[in-house]
């Protein structure tokens, strides 16, 4: 009796499941193109270039309209991340001007415990510079946005361990800006993007082939390229002990495999004269 309810329960959920999954595909799914990321897996590491060309792009085209609040300059020296030496982060550090009522004039060089420097004094300002529509921190976006998959896609990402869906889709947003569909009506302030939910962004495309250019003459300057450098980047403010972490669960793991022999043995140990 128990068996047979239990059968016909999974029966049940899986053409839930199943039938589900057909209809998400048939409607408005959008594909997420997933990408490799050097940070990927259970050993996966932030590419430390890959992560300055990221910041690099950010600074010169993302932080006029979004802020960076859950980083200060220092942070960008540790290691794990992009990795600067303190001297250039107190150089970057000093290239901007940080409120401060305690200074002189209420004005004073940063210096690498400032947080990034707003780019609007209010949100209300960052609305009325944008037709209406607030730029938001990047700090924790490959936290706050995910991709979604039909079913079966998703279930496998149990098994690979996939955790950078926030850096495919920052990526996915940032490349798939293109004509609107004949008939889509597009207001004015708004643009077409494929990736976004409901394909209207008040973003104008932020990134153009060439508009920054590397210091490493072998990495493409593309939006392509760019899109890709500031995911990593973003995935990293995001997630910066994601490093050690990692490490530390490989550890954990090897010293429970250990404790589970050694407590084997003590279990044969104590039982060995039992009947
Ligand atoms: C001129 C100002 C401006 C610039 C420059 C800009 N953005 Fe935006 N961005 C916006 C606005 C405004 C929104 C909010 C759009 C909306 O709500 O429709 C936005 C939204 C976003 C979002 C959130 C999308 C979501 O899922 O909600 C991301 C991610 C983003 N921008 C990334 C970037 C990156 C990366 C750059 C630099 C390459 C950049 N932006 C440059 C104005 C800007």
């Amino acid at each position: 009796m128990m068996l047979k309810k239990t059968i016909l329960g999974a029966v049940a959920f899986l053409a839930v499941t199943l039938s589900g999954g057909a209809v998400q595909a048939a409607g408005e799914y959008t594909e997420t193109y997933q990408q490799d990321w050097s940070f990927s897996g259970v050993f996966g590491t932030y590419d430390e270039n890959q992560l300055r060309r990221g910041f690099q792009v950010y600074r010169e085209v993302c932080s006029s309209c979004h802020g960076l609040d859950f980083i200060a300059f220092r942070n960008l020296s540790d290691a794990g991340g992009p990795h600067y030496s303190e001297d250039q982060v107190r150089a970057l550090a000093a290239e901007y001007t940080i409120a401060d009522e305690t200074a002189d004039g209420g004005e004073r060089e940063g210096i690498p415990a400032d947080r990034w420097p707003e780019p609007f004094p209010s949100d209300q300002i960052a609305r009325d510079a944008n037709g209406g529509a607030l730029p938001p921190d990047l700090s924790l976006i490959a936290k706050a946005r995910g991709i979604s998959q039909p079913f079966p896609w998703w279930v496998f990402n149990y098994f690979t361990a996939y955790q950078e869906a926030g850096a495919d889709y920052v990526y996915n947003l940032l490349t798939r800006y293109e004509e609107a569909p004949e008939g889509f009506e597009v207001p004015p302030g708004q643009y077409y993007n494929e990736y976004y939910s409901g394909h209207l962004i008040a973003m104008a495309p932020p990134l153009s082939d060439g508009i920054v250019s590397y210091d490493d003459e072998t990495t493409p300057e593309t939006v392509d390229q760019y899109s890709r450098d500031l995911a990593a980047f973003f995935q990293w403010t995001a997630d910066p002990h994601m490093v050690s972490r990692k490490t530390m669960g490989f550890r954990v793991i090897i010293f429970l495999i250990g404790f589970a022999v050694l407590m084997y043995i003590v279990k044969r140990r104590i039982w060995r004269d039992a009947h």
